[in-house]
Order: C-alpha cells, then structure tokens, then sequence
C-alpha cells in the first residue's frame, strides 16, 4: 500500500513551541509504548468506539493479505477507555511513522481516570482512508484476526494483548472481549 499519511500529520497541528502534548491511545499505544514519555494516566474520551475496522498492510498483515486493526468510529454516547501519555512533540515524528497505514492526527479533549481534563492528540483512521476495510461480523473479523500475521507479529497478539491491557485497566469492551472469546473457541 503506497498511500501514508506521514506528510499529511506534519501538517495537521503546529507543535512547535510546544514544552509536551498529550496523546491518547485506544489500540497498540495502550499495550506497546515504544516511545519516552513524561507522565502516563488512564484516560477515556467520549462520543467514540473502538472497532477493528481498519486494514493493516504492515504491523499485522501484508498488502496480498491485509490483517485488521483498531480504529475509533463516532458513536454518541460512548466512552473509550485508553492510556494518556504526555510526550515531547518530537516523539510525533516517531508516531507519524508507526501510525502512517492511514491514520491522522485529531485534537480530543480528555478525561483522566483519577480527575482532570486536558486535550490530547488521537490517531484515528476514517473510512475514507485507503486502508479502510469497514464493518464485517465479529465471526468474519475473528476469521481475518487469526490468519493474518505482518512485521508487529501475529494480528490475534494484538488483540489479546490489548484485551489483557483493557482487563488490567479495568475496562469493559464488549467487541473486544468477544473477538478474544471467538478466537479461542
Ligand atoms: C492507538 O493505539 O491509539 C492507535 C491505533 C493503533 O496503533 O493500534
């Protein structure tokens, strides 16, 4: 897949100046924080939902077999529980690489598990990325979940490594906790 977004997320929020910024994760920034930080907390944002709607043509799979992975779609009323971390703006640069399978940069505001609020960047993937695979049932995506495998590794380490992290935080995800049930079976 030629397409990236490394260019287009330089572009997006100017972070220059900038001492640190907020960034939350939902997916693999939750469990695989290969990146220096300065503060880590729990966190959630409201109003999104994590689903395995987007195609992975590196991490988790190949461009002939793509696996699938986290994305967030808009669903009013939700709260996404995650991991803030507080990063120096160059970590960014490592960011836009990791992320670059179609994801962009969105400004969200906060909320900390133990109180608080601030706003924070968020890597989200829209259906209108090259990438994007969209909805399937959770058969069909446990199916694609267990067959797919790319330069991260296996694509159901993922899953079940963010179904430990989510059950460690304390959080309740129900398409996540059904894809792990489905793929154990
Ligand atoms: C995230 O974890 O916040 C973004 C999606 C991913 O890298 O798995």
């Amino acid at each position: 897949m030629s397409f990236n977004t490394i260019e287009i997320n330089k572009q997006r929020q100017d972070l220059s100046g900038r001492e640190s910024v907020w960034l939350f994760g939902y997916g693999s920034l939750i469990f695989k924080a290969d990146f220096p930080y300065l503060e880590r907390r729990p966190a959630s944002i409201r109003g999104w939902a994590r689903r395995f709607w987007q195609g992975s043509h590196d991490h988790r799979g190949t461009p002939e077999s793509p696996g699938r992975v986290l994305t967030l779609v808009e669903s009013p009323g939700t709260v996404c529980a995650g991991m803030a971390y507080r990063v120096a703006p160059a970590v960014f640069d490592h960011l836009d690489v990791r992320e670059k399978n179609g994801y962009l940069r969105f400004s969200t505001p906060m909320a900390f598990s133990d109180g608080g609020h601030e706003e924070g960047l968020v890597y989200i993937a829209t259906e209108d990325n090259a990438a994007f695979l969209g909805p399937a049932s959770e058969a069909a995506i446990a199916r694609q979940i267990a067959t797919s495998r790319g330069e991260s590794g296996p694509n159901r380490d993922y899953l079940f490594n963010l179904a430990d992290a989510l059950r460690h935080l304390g959080v309740e995800d129900q398409h996540i906790f059904t894809l792990e049930k489905l793929i154990n079976i």
